[in-house]
C-alpha cells in the first residue's frame, strides 16, 4: 500500500489531489506544517507533496528541513504557485526530489508522484543492499565452537540496537574484529567506525583526542579539533583498552555517556553527540573496580551488553576453520598451502596460545612458508612451547611450579587434544570416538563437559 501525504495551508488543493490520485494511492492530508510533522512522526509515507508557500509560520522548505532532522526520508515534491526558479532550486538543494508548477495537470501530478515513489523505493533498496554487501564481504570472526556461535549470535542480536557493548577477552582473541563486525551489522554501518586505543596517550591528550579542543586551549593547540566523538558521528566509536583509562578521563567519559553531549577542552558550551560506543579490554575489570581503579558506574554504562571472547585454548574445535580462514586470507607470494595435516592440527590443539588467534596467524604464516605448497605438516610448525609442559611460547623454557600441577596440566591438554582429534577422525560420533580412546561413552561425555567441548 503506497501512502502519500499532501500538505497545504488550505484544504482546497489537497482535496483535489486526493480526488485525482485516490484510486492509485492512499492519500493523507495535513493542513499546515505542524500537522504535517505530526503525521510524519506517526506514519511512514512513500512521498510527500507540499506547497512551498504556507504562511503563516513554516513554509515548505522549512517543513522539509524539520522532516529531515527527524529522519524522515520520504521524497518531497514541492509545489509552487509563483514559480520563481530560485525557490524551487533552493528546495532541491535542501533535498526535495522534484518541484511542480501550479497549475498542474492530472498527468503531470501522477507522473511526478510515481517517479518520486519509485525513487524512494530505490534509495531504500540501495541502502539495504549496501548494508548486506558490506556485511557479506567484510572479514568476520569464524568459529564453529559452541562458545563462538553464542558470541556471534549475541553480536548479531545487539548489532541493531544502540546498546553499548563491552568486549572482553585475552590479547589476540579478536576483540577489534568483533567490534568492527558489530558496526558493520548495525544500522550505523553507513557511518564511520572510529577506533581509539585508550592506553596509547597521556590522560590530557586522551581528553582532547576524544572530546576535541578549541584553538589555543593549551600550548600547541594551534587549531581547533573536533575530537573523535564528533568524528564518529552517525557511526561507532570503539574505545580499545578501556581498562587503561585514567580516573579523570573515566569521570568525563561517564558524563558524556550519560548526557550524550561533550564539551571540547577549553570550550564553554556543550555539543550533542550521535555515537554508538563499543569498548574492549583484556584487563580484569572486576578486579580493577575492587581496587578502586575503575569506576563501577562507568562499567555499567559501557557493559550494557558484555560479550566475552573465550581464549583459543578453550575452543580448539575452532582450529580447523581458523587455519583454513588464515590460509585463505594470505596474500603473500611463495608456497600457498590450502590444507593442514591431522598431526599438525593435533599439535596446535595441545598448545596454550597465550597470544591467541594473532599468534596462530604468525605460526601458520611461518609454517606456510616452510610447507610443500600443498598442506602444512607437523614438521613445518615451529616448536610450540607447551607441546609437553606448561611453557610459554617460543623459547622452550618451562614455567616452574609444583611438578604435580605441571603434570596435571599437561595430561589435561593431551586428553583434550586426543578427544578433539578422535571426534574429528570419527566425524563427530561420540560412540566411535570413545571406542578409539578406550573409554566408555559416559566417561567420554563427562570429559566433554569437563573440557567444554561441544559436539
Ligand atoms: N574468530 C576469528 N576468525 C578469524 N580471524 C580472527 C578471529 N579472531 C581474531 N582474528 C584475527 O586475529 C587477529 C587479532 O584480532 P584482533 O586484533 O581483533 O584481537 P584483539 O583481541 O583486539 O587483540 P589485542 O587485545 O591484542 O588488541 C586479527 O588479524 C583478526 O583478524
Ligand atoms: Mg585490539
Amino acid at each position: 500500500m503506497t501512502r502519500i501525504l499532501v500538505v497545504d495551508d488550505e484544504e482546497q488543493f489537497p482535496r483535489l489531489v486526493r480526488a485525482l490520485l485516490d484510486d492509485t494511492y492512499v492519500v493523507d492530508v495535513a493542513i499546515g506544517a505542524e500537522q504535517a510533522l505530526h503525521r510524519l512522526d506517526q506514519t511512514v509515507y512513500d512521498a510527500v507533496i507540499t506547497d512551498l508557500h504556507m504562511p503563516p509560520g513554516v513554509d515548505g522548505i522549512e517543513l522539509l528541513k524539520h522532516a529531515r532532522a527527524r529522519d524522515v526520508d520520504a521524497p518531497f515534491l514541492v509545489l509552487t504557485g509563483r514559480a520563481t526558479v530560485e525557490t524551487a532550486v533552493q528546495a532541491m538543494r535542501e533535498g526535495a526530489y522534484d518541484y511542480l508548477r501550479k497549475p498542474v495537470t492530472r498527468d503531470e501530478l501522477a507522473a511526478a508522484v510515481e517517479r518520486a515513489v519509485a525513487h524512494g523505493r530505490m534509495e531504500r533498496e540501495v541502502g539495504r543492499l549496501r548494508r548486506e554487501v558490506s556485511s557479506a564481504v567484510g572479514d568476520r570472526p569464524v568459529g564453529e565452537s559452541g562458545a563462538m556461535r553464542r558470541v556471534m549470535a549475541l553480536a548479531e542480536r545487539v548489532a541493531s540496537s544502540e546498546a553499548s557493548v563491552l568486549i572482553l577477552g585475552e590479547s589476540g582473541t579478536g576483540k577489534e574484529l568483533l567490534a568492527r563486525t558489530i558496526h558493520r551489522l548495525s544500522t550505523r554501518s553507513g557511518g564511520p567506525f572510529v577506533a581509539f586505543d585508550c592506553s596509547a596517550l597521556a590522560p590530557s591528550l586522551v581528553e582532547s583526542e576524544l572530546f576535541g579542543h578549541e584553538r589555543g586551549a593549551f600550548t600547541g593547540a594551534q587549531r581547533a579539533r573536533r575530537g573523535l566523538f564528533r568524528e564518529a558521528s552517525a557511526g561507532t566509536l570503539f574505545l580499545d583498552e578501556i581498562g587503561d583509562v585514567a580516573p579523570e578521563v573515566q569521570n568525563k567519559l561517564l558524563r558524556v555517556l550519560q548526557e550524550r553531549e561533550i564539551k571540547p577542552v577549553g570550550g564553554d558550551s556543550f555539543v550533542k553527540i550521535d555515537v554508538r560506543v563499543l569498548a574492549a579490554t583484556n584487563k580484569d575489570l572486576a578486579k580493577l573496580i575492587a581496587q578502586g581503579r575503575f569506576r563501577e558506574d562507568l562499567y555499567y554504562r559501557l557493559a550494557v551488553v558484555p560479550v566475552e571472547l573465550p581464549p583459543l585454548r578453550d575452543r580448539t574445535e575452532d582450529l580447523p576453520v581458523l587455519v583454513a580462514n588464515i590460509l585463505g586470507r594470505r596474500r603473500s607470494a611463495g608456497p600457498r598451502p590450502t590444507r593442514i595435516a591431522a598431526d599438525a592440527l593435533a599439535r596446535l590443539a595441545t598448545y596454550r596460545w597465550p597470544g591467541n588467534i594473532r599468534e596462530l596467524e604468525n605460526v601458520i604464516e611461518r609454517a606456510a612458508i616452510l610447507s610443500d605448497g600443498q598442506s602444512i605438516r607437523a614438521r613445518d610448525l615451529p616448536p610450540l612451547g607447551s607441546d609437553g609442559g606448561g611453557a610459554p611460547a617460543g623459547d622452550g623454557a618451562i614455567e616452574l611450579k609444583p611438578l604435580k600441577e605441571l603434570i596435571a596440566e599437561a595430561t589435561g591438554r593431551i586428553e583434550r587434544a586426543a578427544i578433539v582429534e578422535a571426534l574429528r577422525q570419527e566425524a563427530g560420533s561420540p560412540s566411535r570416538a570413545a571406542k578409539r580412546l578406550g573409554i566408555s561413552r559416559s566417561s567420554l561425555y563427562n570429559k566433554l563437559t569437563a573440557h567444554g567441548i561441544a559436539v
